[in-house]
């Protein structure tokens, strides 16, 4: 049979990045050109910054995904593409890229949200096996997603103010880290004890919400409140009780969705499904409290934004007949 060859685009945020993917599980190629280091002296992404450099990068990873695939143009089958959320400048580079590579070589145009995009890294490890449900954790967006089938995605809980990234972003600010802070507080939190006890916002509370700008708060008033007493902190205890609080309320909470939705497998995924404090715990909970379900994360390598797994779940979107046209715009508040 025929492959069946995807070219996917991602540029929704700080990340342009093309990838060739073969039969919804096979990455042939998956660059990615990161802008990191032209928004760390911000402290954050900049729009316009953004998206000029999405222009800049966006034909040279087209190239290179194509090469390093060792595929031409004839032998793709669909044009994948992020039109959402993410910054609408930055999406409309991958959109209009896309939707020019598709036009000029006649081929369907599959439209991925971004947030699915994050889900299908997981396919890289393994095959699906439905219902499901999915711990989404990013910069952007914390959210738990319950996957009845197949690409039907069903939004039980979201965070109401800070996403767990933007919160390590902003705390690890308060310490002097670089954005985007994720990681290194990630390692930190390792080099010590949870000594400050933050709050856990919304823990007990009966619903699959989340809060993360008291913690965040607590966190900088803490650090304040030492500084003009002139006290001695330990950056290694603040990284460990930030980090144990965030665990605690994803954990808890997600364990608590399965009670109520029992599912084969739960996926962890996004920027933040990097985290090794995460990844430890969900494994542990899921070996105690759920056994029936089977805890998949989505590779290191690809929970950060990428392109291929826009094109994994892309192929998913395509099966399902779920295509666009040229009039395809970018969304930016698009939502699961
Ligand atoms: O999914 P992603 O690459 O971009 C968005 O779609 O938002 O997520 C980026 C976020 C950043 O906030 C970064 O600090 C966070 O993921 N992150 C981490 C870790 N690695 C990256 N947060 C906690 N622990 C990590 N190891
Ligand atoms: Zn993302």
């Amino acid at each position: 049979a025929k492959r069946n060859l995807i070219l996917a685009f991602e540029s929704s945020c700080d990340e342009t990045s093309v990838a060739v993917i073969e039969d919804g599980h096979k990455i042939l190629s998956n660059i990615i050109a990161t802008q990191i280091d032209s928004h760390k002296r911000f402290g954050g992404v900049v729009p316009e910054v953004a998206s000029r450099h999405h222009i800049e990068q966006v034909t040279r990873c087209l190239n290179e995904a194509l090469e390093e695939a060792n595929v031409t143009y004839d032998d793709l089958t669909a044009v994948a593409v992020t039109y959402g959320p993410g910054l609408v400048g930055s999406l409309l580079v991958g959109v209009t890229a896309a939707k020019a590579v598709a036009w000029a070589h006649q081929l369907p145009l599959i439209p991925v949200n971004h947030m699915a995009g994050h889900i299908y890294a997981a396919r890289f490890v393994s095959e699906f096996h439905f219902p499901q449900m999915a711990l989404l954790v990013s910069g952007g967006h914390t959210e738990i997603v319950y996957i009845e089938d197949e690409y039907h995605f069903q939004i039980l809980g979201e965070t109401r103010d800070d996403a767990a990234g933007e919160a390590y972003d902003k705390i690890g600010r308060v310490l002097g880290v670089t954005y985007p802070a994720g990681k290194v507080i990630d390692d930190w939190a390792h080099e010590g004890n949870d000594t400050y006890h933050f709050p856990r916002a919304m823990e007990k509370e009966n619903n699959f919400d989340f809060s993360f700008s008291g913690l965040k708060s607590a966190f900088i008033n803490t650090v304040h409140n030492a500084e003009q007493r002139d006290d001695e902190l330990n950056k290694y205890d603040l990284a460990s009780s930030f980090q144990q609080s965030v665990v605690d309320v994803l954990a808890e909470k997600v364990m608590r969705a399965l009670d109520q939705y029992p599912v084969d497998q739960l996926i962890l995924a996004g920027g933040v499904a990097a985290n090794a404090g995460l990844r430890d715990r969900l494994e542990r909970d899921i070996e105690t409290l759920h056994p029936q379900t089977t805890l998949i994360k989505a590779p290191l390598k690809l929970c950060g934004d990428n392109a291929a797994m826009i094109g994994a779940a892309g192929y998913v979107a395509y099966n399902h007949h779920i295509l666009a046209d040229m009039d395809l715009n970018a969304v930016p508040g698009l939502e699961l």
